[in-house]
């Protein structure tokens, strides 16, 4: 008798193809003044531009780059608009992640089928450059997806911006790429956002982190990472968990208003000269105390950066089955405590510095507890 067997490799097919982040747009105050700093304090340059001047009427548009890392800072122009009141309830914050696609109706048809609510239908967009194509998916809280279609395109970002750049003389401090975005959701959602990343989004479950990994003596939370098929899109979704005292969660939940973006991880290939330019010129850090160093080689072994150099900028290390990573976390970069920077470098390690987060963590209730949310 002979038995057939189906070959054991099967193709599975990628449902939304991403080539990666596009880009991330924030609503914000004052986009003009949000543009240079992060033009001064994280060395991006400017790129192109929007608003009256260039026959938009209500809003302005600042586009920032560096390397592969794109931010549209928006702000509106009148008090009524959807902008303005997005500001209003949340501060300054994340309205999109852009997603860039192959095909963005497909992209849009495909997730709207699979159960996303559409947020804009396809249009096309054109200008002396050429055509893009945009449509976009609500994803959690206000936050939305933008499916980003440029192949036919070659201008400096899209039609209805003009290239403009900046007199400020910056030097990039070698942020490479978006590594991961994090999102917080409500207490008992984190598992319908991961499904909606599964179902609709055809993203798969990579790691899960329960109230154990995750707590300090006074607050937890719980974090699932969710990547696309590629593995170049990674989101994370927290959701807090109970503890004695309120935790980071529940404080961004508070004052965001609800769901949204909580941190931006960006890349770079050299921590610590990235992490020097960044505290030279005023970004400020998360302090986890001294004694996180005493015991740290025992822990991580063999690294080559100088553990003095760590130690100096305070930087932190966390090793995995594949390798080792270094990450360091700003404070919210706006008054509520809300959206943050992460800087990462990896050495082999695909995970998120699980080992950091006691330390981290009681560093940020530290923040907490001055801002009398603990
Ligand atoms: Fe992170």
């Amino acid at each position: 008798m002979t038995t057939n067997t189906l070959a054991s490799e099967t193709i599975v097919k990628d449902i939304l193809p991403l080539n990666g982040t596009d880009h991330i747009e924030f609503y914000v105050g004052n986009a003009k003044q949000a543009a240079h700093f992060y033009q001064t304090a994280f060395g991006f340059k400017l790129v192109a531009y929007a608003g009256p001047e260039t026959g938009v009427r209500d809003r302005a548009s600042y586009v920032i780059q560096q390397e592969k890392v794109r931010l549209v800072l928006t702000t509106a122009i009148n008090p009524d608009s959807e902008i303005a009141q997005h500001v209003h309830q949340h501060g300054d914050g994340v309205k999109v992640l852009a997603l860039w696609v192959d095909d963005a109706e497909e992209s849009f048809r495909g997730t709207v089928a699979r159960g996303a609510k559409p947020a804009m239908e396809p249009k096309t967009i054109t200008d002396e450059f050429g055509e893009v194509k945009v449509a976009s998916i609500h994803t959690y809280g206000e936050t939305i997806h933008t499916f980003v279609e440029r192949k036919n395109y070659n201008g400096v970002f899209m039609p209805g911006y003009v290239e403009r750049t900046s007199e400020l003389m910056v030097e990039p401090v070698g942020l490479k790429y978006v590594d991961h975005c994090v999102g917080n959701v409500e207490l008992g959602k984190m598992n319908d956002w991961v499904k909606f990343y599964e179902d609709v989004m055809g993203f798969k479950l990579l790691l899960t982190f329960d109230d154990e990994d995750i707590s300090t003596e006074y607050s937890a939370l719980m974090s699932k990472v969710v990547s696309n098929g590629n593995g170049y899109i990674k989101f994370p979704i927290n959701e807090p968990a109970e503890g004695k005292k309120k935790s980071q969660i529940d404080e961004y939940l508070e004052f965001y208003r609800g769901p949204g973006v909580q941190h931006i991880a960006v890349a770079t290939n050299d921590i610590l000269h990235t992490v020097s330019e960044l505290r030279r010129r005023g970004v400020e850090f998360l302090k986890v105390p001294e004694v996180y160093y005493e015991d740290l080689l025992e822990r991580i072994g063999h690294i080559d950066e100088d553990m003095a150099d760590l130690r100096k900028l305070n930087i932190l290390v966390d090793r995995d089955d594949e390798g080792y990573l270094l990450q360091i976390f700003t404070k919210p970069v706006e008054d509520r405590p809300t959206v943050f920077y992460e800087i990462i470098q990896r050495k082999g390690a695909k995970s998120f510095g699980k080992g950091n987060f006691k330390a981290l963590f009681e560093a940020i209730e530290r923040e907490q507890a001055l801002r009398g949310n603990l």
